[in-house]
């Protein structure tokens, strides 16, 4: 089975068991699968397989349990990202968000129920390994809430003054740390080696999807534009200009790949980051040369 089509899988089984058998309140379960299918790069997941794989995974099961624990988080926090009182924003992934399509109190419950439906998967499939099981789980509680996890992203928000490393990495970066621990942790290897890549390829993400936000259109991204400027958010744009977040953003990709920790399928590993790497920068290459 392809990685994709293993992360559809696991997402699938996991919402399924999220959504009940028709006892549930028919609208909040439809609005769970609505945030999280058709999903969008899953790339979150991809990182955390393919570090198992490059580990020398041996627990298949819970690897896919993970893989879906992480994409919930990451699909609750897009939910609530998403309402009136964080971005406002009337698009996710080129469709009404969810509380556009479902109502603001139906998007905080589901975004909840994600939450909630993330730890829950992992301690399903605890019996595969309950040592590996329970280090994960607390990897990705460390990822999500305070004092360093997206919930304190978000919060950065609401300060008067915001330290743009730490918004960045607590935003956005610590779901791609969570993505490489929790893959190395999965395959029974220590996590904490895999900290750096992960930051790295986080730091990276944020650096483009500011790019982004800056350049292009809600047409081309499925989401709205321009919502640093709206909301006067912090962004490497703000700070480093268009040319120096592009340098940036291959600076911090060429030093992803130097922090791969030794690992039997270290070339193959690189090989992806490569490919995530390509995947983030040729739509900037044209402005910066232009800026
Ligand atoms: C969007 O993440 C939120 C950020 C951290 C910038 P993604 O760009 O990974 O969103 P999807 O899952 O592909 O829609
Ligand atoms: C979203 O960050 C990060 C989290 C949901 C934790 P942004 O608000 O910058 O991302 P987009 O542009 O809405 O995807
Ligand atoms: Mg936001
Ligand atoms: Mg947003």
């Amino acid at each position: 089975m392809s990685m994709s089509a293993r992360i559809d899988t696991a997402m699938g089984r996991a919402i399924a068991a999220g959504q009940g058998n028709g006892q549930a309140p028919r609208r909040l379960a439809e609005a769970l699968g609505y945030a999280c299918t058709p999903g969008g790069a899953r790339i979150r997941p991809t990182i955390l397989m393919s570090v198992a794989a490059a580990c020398g995974e041996d627990r298949p099961a819970l690897t896919d349990a993970a893989a879906a624990a992480l994409e919930l988080i990451h699909c609750a926090s897009l939910v609530h990202d998403d309402l009136p009182c964080f971005d406002d924003a009337a698009i996710r992934r080129g469709k009404p968000s969810v509380h556009r399509a479902y109502s603001e109190p139906l998007a905080v419950l589901a975004g909840d129920s994600l939450i909630i439906l993330a730890f829950q998967t992992l301690a399903r499939a605890a019996a595969e390994d309950p040592a590996r099981a329970v280090q994960i789980i607390d990897i990705l509680g460390t990822r999500t809430g305070m004092p360093g996890g997206i919930c304190a992203g978000q919060g950065w928000e609401s300060e008067e003054r915001i330290d743009l490393t730490a918004y960045h990495q607590a935003k956005t970066g610590a779901l791609f740390i969570a993505a490489t621990q929790m893959g190395a942790a999965a395959a029974g290897q220590d996590a904490e080696p895999w900290t750096e890549l992960g930051a790295r390829i986080g730091e990276a993400f944020q650096v483009a999807d500011d790019l982004r936000d800056a350049l292009e259109t809600p047409e081309s991204m499925g989401k709205p534009a321009g919502q640093d400027d709206r909301h006067a958010r912090p962004s490497a744009v703000a700070e480093y200009g268009l040319t120096g977040a592009v340098r940036r953003l291959k600076d911090i990709l060429s030093g992803a790949i130097a922090s791969i920790p030794s690992c039997p399928g270290e070339a193959q590993l690189a090989q992806m980051v490569r490919a995530q790497a390509e995947r983030l920068t040729p739509v900037f290459a044209s402005d910066s040369a232009r800026a």
